[in-house]
């Protein structure tokens, strides 16, 4: 089953959303695979990010990701790194469609509450970055016949 490493961003911890935004991931029929609170050390911040170094939101993104905890998630289920996209919305909370957590929840573009893997490769290295292989569990939840 795929994977998909998902962040609640330090804005989502202050502004009490976690359960919101989980209970949504729950809903959809995805299996919670890891889940912990950091507090990313600029570092992970930067690898995490690397894609965007040289950008000029750079290094606001990383002071915002340092800025507090954040939720790291790991959750798994059919086509589950474009799932959790969809589910997500687009980057800007402004333009982000209702329905979706950034469109529902968020109006800036960088304090968009979450992050999603963009792609199976980019998940398995995301995945690798913020979790150590014993901190994720195998298992079926009791619904898998009805969800899947
Ligand atoms: P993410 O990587 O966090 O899932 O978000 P994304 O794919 O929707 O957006 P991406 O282009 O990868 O940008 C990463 C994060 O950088 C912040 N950002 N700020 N000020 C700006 O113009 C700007 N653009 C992007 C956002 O926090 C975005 O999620
Ligand atoms: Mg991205």
């Amino acid at each position: 089953m795929q994977q998909t490493l998902l962040l609640l961003k330090p804005d989502a911890v202050q502004r009490r959303l976690v359960g919101e935004i989980i209970s949504r991931l729950e809903k959809k029929g995805l299996r919670l695979a890891g889940l912990k609170l950091v507090q990313a050390s600029t570092t992970l911040a930067a690898s995490h990010y690397a894609v965007h170094k040289g950008k000029p939101f750079y290094d606001s993104l990383l002071q915002f990701l340092t800025s507090g905890p954040t939720v790291a998630m790991v959750w798994e289920g059919r086509e589950a790194v474009a799932v959790c996209r969809t589910l997500m919305g687009i980057t800007d909370g402004a333009k982000a469609p209702p329905g979706t957590i950034r469109g529902d929840l968020a109006i800036s573009v960088q304090n968009n509450l979450v992050h999603g893997s963009d792609s199976p490769e980019n998940a398995a290295a995301e995945i690798a970055l913020w979790f150590q292989p014993g901190e994720l569990v195998s298992c079926s939840n009791c619904d898998a016949n009805w969800v899947n």
